[in-house]
């Protein structure tokens, strides 16, 4: 299988989906590690409680982003990786980290882009007044949230909704469509070379 190395800053659902898809046996990867840039991060939690090893960084503890990416890169190179995965992973990556990363870097956001890059995707979705939204997986470059698309899926904004309950819908579509573009990397319907990505049929 596809050996993942995840990174997530906060609650870690969509690692934590990616790990029940392999544990149901419907996913053909292996997550090898898990790193944050909070200590306190849930994702770490949930990493501990299914047995998978993980670490966090602590931003504070380096002089600058691009010796943090550094140390984060010396875990990942431990580690047999042929796929980092973004999973709420809410720092920017260096330059420098991109090149020298080991493996591919992909990431999901919760919007359809080019729209709605950044910071609260799903609440300016709902100030713009769109009538629909999704989400997006991508390849990370320099550019934030500017790589090549890999897979997108459309989710309805409904009357009434707030970011809140937008999210939810949206996170709901994460949680099938992370694991399987991961399953499609895996089994070569996908393939990634450098910045570009080839889709087979
Ligand atoms: C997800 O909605 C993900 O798309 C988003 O953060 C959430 C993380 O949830 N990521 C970004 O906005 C990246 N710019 P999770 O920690 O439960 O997976």
């Amino acid at each position: 299988g596809l050996n993942l190395v995840v990174l997530a800053s906060g609650r870690g659902s969509n690692f934590k989906a990616i790990q029940d898809h392999i544990d149901r046996g419907d996913l053909a990867a292996k997550i090898q590690l898990v790193l944050s840039d909070h200590a306190d991060a849930p994702a770490l939690d949930l990493a501990q409680a299914a047995g998978i090893p993980q670490a966090a960084l602590a931003a504070a503890d380096y002089p600058d982003r691009v010796r943090f990416d550094l140390a984060l890169l010396e875990k990942i190179k431990a580690v047999p990786c042929d796929l980092i995965v973004l999973a709420g992973y809410m720092r920017v990556l260096s330059q420098v980290f991109i090149k020298e990363a080991p493996a591919p870097i992909i990431n999901i956001h919760p919007s359809l882009l080019p729209a709605f890059p950044g910071l609260h995707a799903q609440r300016q979705a709902v100030d713009y007044g769109v009538k629909v939204s999704g989400c997006t997986v991508h390849l990370v470059n320099d550019i934030l949230d500017g790589g090549a698309i890999i897979a997108q899926r459309v989710v309805p904004v409904l009357p009434g909704d707030d970011e809140d309950r937008l999210a939810a819908r949206i996170l709901a579509e994460e949680h099938r469509l992370y694991s399987e573009v991961i399953g499609k990397i895996a089994n070569g319907q996908i393939k990634i070379k450098d910045q570009s990505v080839t889709i087979l049929d």
